[in-house]
This record gives C-alpha cells, structure tokens and sequence, in this order.
C-alpha cells in the first residue's frame, strides 16, 4: 500500500446512518496503514429506512459531528467518501462478455468487459453505484482474479453490480455540499462495514456481513475472495423502541434507553423471574412506572427472531445455506444487544461473531465499536484507492466523476 505523499488531505468517512452521523478522520501512516485522527458524532433525525427525508436536519447533523472531527483531527474537512444505503439499493450479479482485440488482456478490456455486464441490467431510473468484478475466463480458463497480460480470444466476467434510486443518491451529495464539503466517493455502507470488520480469509472461505443498525439491517455476502449478494432489509433497532414504547407504554427515549441498559435477547422469558422490575418514565405523565423485565424480553426476542428469521429466509433462497463456513459476523451498534449471538446463531443455525473496526491504529480506544464500522470501513475503503507520487484524493475523484458523472450531469 503506498505511503501517502500528502500528509495535508485526510481520508474523510461520512457515516450518515439513521440514529447517527458519523465522520471519521483517518491518514495512511509511514508503513502504509490506516490510523484514525479524529472522530465526531452527532445524533442523526433527517432519516428514514437509511433514506434523507429531511434535509435541512440531515445537514444540521453532518455540520455537528463534522466540527467534532475537525477540532479532534487539527484538519479542515472539504471532502468525504459517504456511505449510502437504504430499501431503495439492489443488488445483483450480471455476466459480461468481449472479444480481445490485441489477443492479451489489458487494463481496457477489463473496464469493457464490466460494462458489458452492467449494460443489460441496469433500469432507467437506477444508476450504478459500484460494479464490482468476481471472476473473469480467458477463453476456458475460469476464475482468474487478475487477468492482465493473459492471452486469449475471448474475455468474460462475473460481476456484482449494486444500484440505487438516482434521486436518494443524489439527495445524499445535496446534503454533503450544503454541509460545505464534496463528496468524492460513494459506497455501499455494507461494503465499507466489510472492509472494517471482516478478515481475508472470513471473505476467501465464505462469509456473511449483517450491519444492524437503526434503521437497517444491511447486509454482505463474500465467497471465494468476492461479493456474492448484497440486501437491504428495512428493519432495525429503531423497530425495537418502537415495539418497547407501544408494549411496556413507555415514551420512546425511555422504551431505547430500557432496551440498551436492560434488554437481552435470550434469556428463556419464562424461566425468568416474575417480579423482576425496572422503574421509568410513564408515557402518559411524571409518575414513574415499573415494568417487567420479562415482558421487557419477550418483546425484544420476538422482534429479534422475526428479523433473523427473515435472514435465514433470505439465505437459504439464495442457495447459501451450507456454503458459509465463515458463519456470520453481526456489526453495528443493535449487535451490542446482550446475548445477541446466542440467539443469532440459534435462529441462522450459523456461527456468528460481533465484528469491531479492526487493523487500524490511532484511535482504537475509541472506534473499537460496532457503531463505527461503517465510518471506519469508508476510510479504509478509500485508502485501498492511494496510490504512490499521486497526492491524495486525486485518484478517489477521477474515480467518482467517471462513476456518477451521469448523476452530476443531470444534478447541476
Ligand atoms: N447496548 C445496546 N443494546 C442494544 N441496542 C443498542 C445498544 N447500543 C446501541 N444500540 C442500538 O443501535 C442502534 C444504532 O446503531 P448504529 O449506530 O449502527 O445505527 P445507524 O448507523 O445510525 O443506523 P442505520 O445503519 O440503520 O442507518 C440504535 O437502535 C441503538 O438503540
Ligand atoms: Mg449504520
């Protein structure tokens, strides 16, 4: 990995997920390693379902948790590789096909070949977000990584190509500019949280990411080294206060705060003691009120498995029952619900693990949390594009205007 050249441009990651709006500050170091800087956080009410339904909130949030970084890192912020992610994001794997004029594979054919893929997929109204190769074939030869210089007749690729709603992109890059900086780059958040938290060998024998946040449970599927699948499913913790707060009537921040301090998802709610008892604020007035801590439980665990179980669903569609050895790796910040393992593993019939932000250095004491993977995976995800004697950012541009250049066009 190269040494950066341009110690004065920091790679920026805008994490802007439905609770919260992270930014995290991150440099490559001498021996090319990512060390984060600066951290800032801010809580997040623009979003829906991991969309911007409010602007004018969305950019309050990013200004906010933007200065926090500044002051903590030393540097002005201009520019951000975002995350994106929501209901409206599919993906899929296309199969892309050339002949090879020169009888070699050259970087060219590679960039034809994946557009021959996306070609024969891609909807009016969605635009590509990443298009990301798996596997080519030099005529018979099949599962080659890295093609270039191999000689043949023909080239194919297997290729994940992930596409969004224009208008939620584009919503997205509006904020960012109103908040006063640019967005170089934008990528799946499961990608990024990938990035973060999984291991190579995780991604080589077969594994599944699930990011369950707020508002979304966004999820990423590796085998062979690449991206298999990726899926969006629109429910997250923030479905869990709203079951607590309509069970237990409790007001909302209460119903959250009883989750986080108190909730566990395994614990047989009947073999539980029946009197065990948790005091909070009442919906209705000042009065506090006690509730169930088994009743507390019921609720989060039938909420729990219905997600897991839709997951579960979801893989065994889709033919990956069986075919991760890896297991699952569970990250943001619902995973730090207690026990989450236990029952994630009971319901998928999977080994699962929580992923923390890993091989970085600087600021661990503070990312090593599931809630920064996204923020961190962004940064990491960007330093992976650095390239030696190229000052930093200019790759990630020429990278993104070649990419959403269709998006900027019809934009400005
Ligand atoms: N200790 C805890 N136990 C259970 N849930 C928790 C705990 N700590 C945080 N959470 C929940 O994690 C969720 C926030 O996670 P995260 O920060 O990853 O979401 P986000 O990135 O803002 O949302 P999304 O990615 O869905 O847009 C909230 O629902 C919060 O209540
Ligand atoms: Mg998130």
């Amino acid at each position: 990995m190269a040494q950066r050249k341009n110690k004065s441009l920091p790679i920026v990651g805008l994490d802007i997920g439905t609770t919260k709006v992270s930014v995290v500050v991150g440099e490559l170091d001498l021996n090319g390693e990512v060390e984060i800087i600066g951290v800032g956080n801010h809580p997040s009410h623009g979003l829906k379902r991991g969309v911007v339904v409010n602007i004018e909130k969305t950019v309050d949030s990013i200004q906010n948790a933007a200065e926090k970084a500044e002051r903590m890192s030393g540097h002005v912020i201009k520019e951000v590789i975002v995350g994106i992610a929501g209901g409206h994001i599919k993906g899929m794997n296309g199969h892309g096909m050339v002949t090879l004029r020169d009888k070699e594979v050259t970087s060219k054919d590679i960039e034809r070949v994946i557009e021959s893929a996306n070609a024969l997929l891609i909807p009016a109204e969605r635009e590509i977000i990443h298009a990301i190769p798996q596997d080519y074939t030099v005529d018979r030869e099949s599962g080659i990584k890295d093609p270039v210089g191999i000689h043949g007749l023909k080239l194919e690729a297997d290729v994940h190509i992930v596409t969004g709603d224009v208008t939620a992109a584009r919503n997205i890059i509006k904020c960012i500019e109103m908040s006063g900086m640019l967005s170089v780059d934008m990528v799946l958040e499961q990608i990024a949280s990938s990035e973060a938290v999984l291991t190579a060998d995780e991604r080589e024998i077969g594994v599944a990411m699930i990011d369950f946040g707020g508002g979304t449970c966004d999820i990423a599927v590796f085998m062979n080294g690449s991206v298999k699948y990726t899926e969006s499913i629109t429910l997250g913790g923030d479905h869990l206060d709203r079951d607590i707060a309509f069970g237990l009537s409790v007001p909302l921040p209460e119903a959250r705060k009883l989750k986080e301090n108190h909730g566990t998802t395994m614990t047989k709610p009947n073999e539980m003691p029946s009197d065990e008892r948790i005091e909070v604020k009442s919906a209705s007035g000042h009065i506090p009120k006690n509730v169930l801590k088994r009743d507390l439980t019921t609720i989060i665990q039938l909420r729990m498995e219905e997600i897991f179980t839709l997951i579960k669903k979801e893989f065994l569609k889709k033919g990956f029952t069986g075919m991760l050895p890896a297991g699952v790796v569970l990250t943001g910040g619902s995973s730090k619900m207690r026990e989450m393992t236990t029952l994630a593993e009971q319901v998928l019939d999977m080994p699962v693990r929580i992923g923390i932000p890993r091989d970085v250095n600087g600021l661990t004491e503070i990312i090593t949390d599931p809630i920064y993977s996204t923020g961190v995976g962004l940064v990491k995800y960007a330093s992976l594009n650095e390239e030696p004697g190229v000052p930093a950012g200019v790759l990630r541009q020429k990278n993104v205007f070649t990419r959403m250049k269709g998006w900027f066009n019809e934009f400005f």
